[in-house]
């Protein structure tokens, strides 16, 4: 088999988790080897990373590097060798976040991200423009003001969680951008609905794409 790669996308609050851990049941049941990962984080230096970026107050670009230089320790260590290997990698969030919530959410110059997306995600193995690019991104697309009664109370929030619903807003439209700029990589799921019906959407669409049977 051939490796596969699928990122999960979405404002704090989107309900990710759950059809993460399903999607992974179903991909094993099919008789794939499934890692299960996570951005910022997955590798021990980048969880470090995460604790700093996810904690500590910081300018958009430093946020924005330590957001990269985790991914690129993320992508070498655990992404590339699983996908060599043919596993299916899930992971939760990836470059497009950093579009959305520092590219979006704080202004910052989507020029100068996308320049880094372009050096972290080079990987010498691939065939020009040797970009890594996950196979499919499954966006959980919800208003911000449904993810805010959500949230709220819900727990502790952290750095970004905290950040007022039109910060939030701005994400949501830098997924938006991200989207349109690449739909045949967005699976676009509109989270503001049950949960089975969530479910239902991620698998109809993965389904049509060939990722499940
Ligand atoms: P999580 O709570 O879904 O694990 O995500 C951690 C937080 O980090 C979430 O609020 C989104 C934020 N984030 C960024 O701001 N930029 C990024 O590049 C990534 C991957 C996450």
């Amino acid at each position: 088999m051939s490796g596969l790669f699928i990122t999960f996308e979405g404002i704090d609050g989107a309900g990710k988790s759950t059809h993460i851990d399903a999607l992974a049941a179903a991909l094993r049941a099919g008789g794939r080897t499934v890692v299960l990962t996570r951005e910022p984080g997955g590798t021990p230096l980048a969880e470090k990373l995460r604790a700093l970026a996810l904690n500590e107050p910081m300018d958009a670009l430093t946020e924005a590097l330590l957001m990269f230089a985790a991914r690129r320790d993320h992508l070498l260590q655990v992404i590339e060798p699983a996908l060599a290997r043919g596993d299916a990698v899930l992971c939760d969030r990836f470059t497009d976040a950093t579009f959305a919530y520092q590219g979006g959410g704080r202004g910052f110059d989507l020029a100068v991200l996308g320049t880094l997306e372009r050096w972290v995600q080079s990987v010498p193995a691939l065939p020009p423009p040797g970009l890594r690019q996950p196979d499919v991104t499954v966006w959980f697309d919800l208003p911000p003001a449904v993810a805010a009664q959500r949230l709220a109370g819900a727990r502790v929030p952290d750095k970004f969680e905290s950040q007022p619903q039109a910060f939030f807003e701005r994400v949501a439209a830098g997924y938006a951008q991200r989207a349109q700029a690449d739909p045949a990589r967005f699976l676009r799921v509109p989270a503001d609905q049950s949960r089975e019906a969530v479910w239902e959407a991620v698998a109809s669409g993965l389904r049509a794409r060939g990722v499940l049977a």
